[in-house]
């Protein structure tokens, strides 16, 4: 009923592309079944009994008109929060499907389809939900970003503002290849034939929880040294719990990164300036400061990713919550603006969630990691989310990765990070996320900036 009323809306509105909704029950059916009991559903049933993992539903859409779509699902979901996946023409997401006890539709992010046959697949994933219908309509073109390349700190460095400034150049335009791990990257140039744009490194060897048991690092002086080349650095940082490491034969000291491998606990921590705890954040902090001096003096403008993955929850800095992750973060960027006058950075949050946002203030760049095995799609439904995330007010980059994303389906769908960087040893060169054949068609792909392409871009020569 509501369809029709769509596609009859569609059809007056314009003669060109056209709104269909596809019943679940008239599609191509394995491993579920048919299901009228839950009333309010389209069409004469819904389908059901997703409980193995190799159950589907195939649909055909019958499209006039090629191009780029939004694609929703009718579903409900009596069986708590569960998740879907969906492959378009190939090219496969993972959708949130929320508890809900009454038919909902649901945003399943844009598909490209083709003139003539498409196929679409809901394949179970986590199962157990309800499917009704499927609604395809045309996407409306998006306008021009609208995002600063201003960084956030008003004292931001010469070196800082002209990176973010050449991010903005060439965002939508362009992708810049990144690499995580000096011995990654080695691999990407002498297998590929081309070298990243960006080289990701960590600074997690270097606070005194890691140091004290061995650890070392010089991550720093291959910054430094991969800049000269005219290179990007981008810094993450796996923030080793400054106390409280189990350090045992499951939970080892290198691993003090992880909620599990500690017990210390950043609400407790923050609770107040003179907790003995938040003295050793702040340690940790003033220690990664004299590696940024380094940096800053250099002159080596850096991607800093404080806090990454902070909603996953696997990471202390995230196991309670958004608040104090976001406290955390502040502290972070008072500390090295404020008091240590690091004016070299520009600032990536990394976590998809509105919760989570620390806020327009205090980022320069939003971005996700995102891992699935073997798929090259341009992972739009999560840049569109963090489209949304800031009204298009931020870059967007994706931030670490395992398969490298195609760029015609990054243009296709105007998935338009600013750079991907992949994360390191089998990732890049274990052949199982990205074929070599693949990465040299990637690495010379017109849309996808090396490091020869980007040289001079300081100056804005690039
Ligand atoms: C390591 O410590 C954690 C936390 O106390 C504990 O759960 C785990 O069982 C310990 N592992 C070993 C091998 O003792
Ligand atoms: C600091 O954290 C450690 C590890 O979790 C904990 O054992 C200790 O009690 C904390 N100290 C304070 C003063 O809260
Ligand atoms: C984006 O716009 C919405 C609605 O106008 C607003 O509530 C939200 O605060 C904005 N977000 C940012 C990061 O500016």
């Amino acid at each position: 009923m509501l369809s029709a009323v769509l596609f009859v809306a569609a059809c007056a509105a314009t003669a060109v592309a056209q709104t269909i909704t596809l019943q679940a029950e008239s599609a191509t059916l394995s491993g579920v079944i048919v299901g009228t009991a839950v009333a309010g559903f389209t069409g004469s049933g819904y389908v059901e009994g997703f409980d193995e993992s190799t159950d589907s539903i195939k649909f055909t859409a019958d499209i006039t008109t090629a191009g780029l779509y939004d694609l929703s699902i009718v579903y409900n979901g009596p069986y708590g929060d569960k998740y879907t996946y969906i492959v378009a023409n190939g090219a496969g997401s993972q959708i949130s499907l929320p508890a809900t006890t009454e038919w909902k539709t649901v945003s399943a992010g844009q598909v490209l389809l083709t003139a003539g046959k498409n196929a679409l697949e809901i394949q179970s994933n986590w199962g157990w939900y309800l499917v009704d219908a499927i609604t395809l309509s045309p996407s409306a073109p998006r306008g021009p970003h609208k995002v600063t390349t201003k960084p956030v700190n008003k004292k931001a460095n010469a070196d800082a503002k002209a990176l973010l400034k050449y991010l903005g150049s060439i965002y939508g335009k362009h992708i810049l290849s990144g690499q995580q791990d000096q011995a990654s990257l080695d691999w990407v140039t002498t297998n590929v034939g081309k070298t990243p744009a960006i080289l990701g490194l960590d600074f997690m060897d270097y606070t005194e929880s890691r140091t004290s048991r061995g650890a070392s690092s010089t991550d720093v002086d291959k910054a430094i040294a991969f800049a000269a080349k005219g290179g990007i650095i981008t810094f993450a940082w796996h923030w080793g719990a400054p106390v409280g490491l189990y350090d045992n034969e499951t939970e080892p000291w290198w691993s003090g990164f992880y909620t599990r491998a500690t017990d210390f606990n950043i609400v407790d921590a923050l609770a107040d300036t003179k907790n003995a705890n938040y003295t050793l954040l702040i340690k940790d902090i003033d220690t990664i400061a004299v590696q940024l001096k380094k940096l800053q003096n250099a002159k080596v403008p850096v991607l800093f990713r404080p806090l990454h993955e902070a909603e996953g929850g696997w990471f202390w800095w995230g196991a309670h919550g958004p608040e104090p992750a976001k406290k955390l973060y502040r502290i972070v960027y008072e500390r090295l603006t404020t008091h240590h006058g690091i004016n070299n950075l520009i600032w990536v949050w990394n976590s998809v969630a509105k919760d989570w946002y620390p806020g327009s203030d205090v980022v320069d760049i939003v971005s996700a990691d995102t891992y699935s095995q073997g798929d090259h799609g341009p992972v739009s439904a999560t840049y569109n989310n963090l489209l949304a995330l800031t009204n298009d007010t931020k870059i967007i980059a994706a931030a670490e990765i395992g398969s490298v994303m195609e760029p015609a389906l990054l243009k296709a769908y105007q998935a338009d990070w600013v750079y991907f960087c992949v994360w390191s040893g089998d990732f890049i060169s274990g052949g199982q996320w990205n074929s070599l054949s693949f990465l040299k068609e990637v690495y010379n792909d017109e849309y996808v900036l090396t490091l020869d392409e980007i040289q001079g871009w300081k100056g804005g020569k690039a």
